[in-house]
């Protein structure tokens, strides 16, 4: 049985890791400020874990949160581009005044074996190569995108400084229980789902040839203990998280009218300003050092959030 702290456990990609943890018998701890978490996430195991409400953008909780613990899985962030937009201070502080925090506060404590931490395809931005390799230059084009993008140097330094053992996992488009589809930040796929179920038209913004990576929460959740416990490579790797294949949104819409078996025809609108057109990560550096291989298909994962609804 070991230690771990779930940074952001309250939120969708935490909660899910924190399910995972408990049912494999560890100690767990999550810190979480619930301005995007709900505590709804982690109720069905509040009694297993240690919860804590603050703010790692505060050292003194960041402090009381590492304590005594050996692995550290850091997911806080307000994890959204419009609103790193409309308020790019808050959002530095959610994201690189918090890491630094956690990373120093785990620098003090000796206890932390190694952290996960997730960043973001954002980092890629409009760099139209396809698929996304890690070694490419970085385009940030939101502060979102430059915040996600500090923690990851940040995490370089704290190794180069202090030997601290951290991992930069780049999350494609995440999807699965818990995300919440009313939420104005949520992902396309909790969008349409919730839609179609309730008999609605989703709506298209783009032709609908609009393409992304969509990767299943349970794939993320694999791919973090991965890098936990893998063999540690000397340097502070940044890994792609996706499937490495990519589908339509138009392509997104058949899929649901074939799972759900019904006949939904979309609405098409403008696009969205800021929308880049295509994404797909490139896994094989996941594959090389994590072992990762995503989920056998995107139904599955799909098929399992429909469960869900
Ligand atoms: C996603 C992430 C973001 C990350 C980025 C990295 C989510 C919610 N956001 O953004 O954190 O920085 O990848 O590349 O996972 N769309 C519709 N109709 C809708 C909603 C969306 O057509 O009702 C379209 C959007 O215009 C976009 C596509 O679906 O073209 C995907 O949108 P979204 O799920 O919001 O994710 P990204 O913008 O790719």
């Amino acid at each position: 049985m070991a230690s771990y702290l779930v940074t952001g456990g309250a939120g969708f990609i935490g909660s899910n890791i924190v399910e995972k943890l408990v049912i494999d018998g560890h100690k767990v701890r999550v810190v979480d400020n619930l301005a995007t978490g709900k505590i709804e996430n982690i109720n069905d195991f509040i009694n297993d874990i240690e919860f804590i409400k603050g703010d790692l953008a505060d050292f003194i909780v960041a402090k009381r949160a590492v304590e005594k613990m050996e692995y550290i899985i850091h997911q806080a962030a307000i994890p959204s581009v419009p609103f790193s937009i409309e308020n790019p201070i808050k959002a530095n502080e959610s994201m690189v005044t918090a890491t630094v925090n956690l990373f120093k506060a785990a620098v003090e404590s000796g206890c932390t074996k190694r952290i996960v931490q997730a960043v973001s395809a954002a980092a890629y931005g409009n760099n139209p190569k396809l698929p996304k390799q890690e070694d490419m230059l970085p385009e940030p084009v939101s502060p979102y995108a430059a915040a996600k993008l500090m923690q990851e140097y940040y995490a370089r330094a704290f190794y180069s400084s202090y030997d601290l053992e951290i991992v930069s996992l780049r999350y494609f488009n995440v999807f699965g229980p818990k995300q919440d589809p009313k939420s104005p930040y949520s992902g396309v796929v909790s969008i349409f789902l919730s839609k179609m179920l309730r008999g609605e038209r989703p709506t298209i913004f783009g032709d609908g040839s609009t393409s992304r990576d969509f990767v299943f929460v349970e794939d993320i959740v694999t791919a973090n203990l991965q890098a936990l416990l893998c063999k540690w490579t000397g340097n502070s790797e940044v890994i792609n998280i996706g499937r490495g294949e990519s589908i339509s949104l138009n392509e997104l819409v058949m899929l649901f009218n074939d799972i759900l078996e019904v006949n939904i025809e979309p609405l098409y609108e403008s696009e969205r300003i800021g929308d880049i057109k295509h994404s797909i990560a490139d896994i094989s550096k996941a594959e090389r050092i994590l072992g990762f291989k995503p989920s056998e298909s995107l139904k599955y994962g799909l098929r399992k959030l429909i469960l869900w609804y």
